[in-house]
């Protein structure tokens, strides 16, 4: 379907790539639900689908990725690769991304810092959609914020990936698909009241942020820091470039302490915290990136359930972009 509205085969690999290891994370949020609206940015002009990112600058342990406006992915992997580099070359790299379009699930790219042995840390802005805490009206993102650490070879890394927003809006699309209702304390109608029908915020309210002021200051620094240092702009001022404005920054754990000596720490940290008995209602401690691997290795042999209206969403779309939709629904 991405082909078929011009996106290059290896860039459409790239992206529902993204799409479908969300999905196989157990993040229906950021899976396949997003292709009727990504084809909607390439119709709209939002995204240029044949764009490439590319370096704009290097200083020191820095680097800035132009994301061309073309799909937000390979502009972050971009980064991200930058990030690495530049952590091998001098302990620690940083990498900025602007006018960037969605970049699906952070923790996608913190899973491939772990991967190279190297602690991670991201974060993105993203159109307003959240009150600020005290306020009514959309003036943030949902702003998410992720961090990893490795862990030995056969255990999945720790993954820490949410959106400082009570709910990504992603998870608001998965309830309305599902007809489901939201809990308390994560949605205000358009009259500032509280609200959980995930209707309520396609008709002009606003997200809440978690943690009351704790989301909201840190939904306040990932606008500085991935908003303004990347030169996107903070959300809710008219210089906004109006996309994902992002920060990868990976440290080389060899240039603070020996790898093998940080990861048999980890291990015993994470076995001290797993020991703690489960509280009422609760059956062990899990990891954070422990759902995401848990869900991984059950969906890539079971498949991946989808409701039913999203999967008629996807035919609707790839029949409008050409693709008939039987010489796909074979692989149901
Ligand atoms: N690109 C964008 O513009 C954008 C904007 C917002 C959010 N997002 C993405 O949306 C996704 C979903 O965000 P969210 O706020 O709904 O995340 P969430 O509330 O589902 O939290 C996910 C995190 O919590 C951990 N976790 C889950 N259950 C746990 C448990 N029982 N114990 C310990 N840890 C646990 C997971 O491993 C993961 O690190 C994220 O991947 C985020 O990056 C992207």
């Amino acid at each position: 379907v991405l082909e078929a509205v011009g996106t290059p085969p290896d860039i459409a690999g790239v992206v529902s790539g993204s799409l479908i290891d969300a999905n196989l994370a157990g993040m229906d949020s950021h899976g396949v639900i997003r292709i009727p609206r990504y084809v909607g940015y390439v119709r709209s002009g939002k995204v240029l689908p044949a764009a490439r990112a590319s370096v704009v600058s290097r200083s020191g342990a820095t680097a800035k990725v132009d994301g061309a406006w073309g799909w937000g992915q390979p502009a972050a992997y971009l980064g991200l690769e930058c990030a690495l580099e530049l952590a091998s070359e001098n302990g620690v790299g940083c990498a900025t991304v602007a006018r960037c379009n969605h970049i699906g699930r952070l923790g996608q790219y913190l899973e491939r810092i772990a991967e190279a042995n190297m602690v991670g840390m991201a974060m993105c802005n993203s159109i307003p959609a959240v009150a600020p805490f005290g306020g009514s009206t959309r003036v943030l993102g949902t702003n998410p914020i992720a961090f990893s650490a490795p862990r030995g070879e056969s255990v999945p890394p720790i993954v820490v990936d949410f959106a400082t927003a009570a709910s990504a809006e992603g998870k608001l699309l998965m309830a309305r698909a599902k007809g489901e209702r939201l809990p308390r304390g994560v949605l205000l109608n358009i009259e500032g009241q509280p609200s959980t029908d995930p209707q309520d915020f396609y008709t002009g309210g606003a997200l809440l942020t978690f943690g009351q002021h704790k989301g909201y200051g840190l939904s306040i620094i990932v606008e500085a820091i991935a908003g303004l240092l990347s030169g996107a702009g903070a959300s809710c001022l008219p210089e906004y470039d109006g996309g994902n404005g992002t920060l990868f920054v990976a440290f080389d754990i060899g240039s603070f302490v020996p790898l093998d000596r940080f990861i048999s720490q980890c291990e015993a940290m994470c076995a001290a915290i797993q020991a703690s008995p489960p509280a009422p209602g609760f059956t062990d401690v899990v990891l954070p990136g422990g759902p995401e691997a848990e869900a991984r290795k059950r969906r890539s042999t079971e498949g991946i359930p989808l409701p039913a209206q999203v999967w008629d969403e996807i035919k609707t779309t790839a029949e409008q972009a050409g693709v008939a939709a039987d010489s796909f629904a074979a692989v149901l």
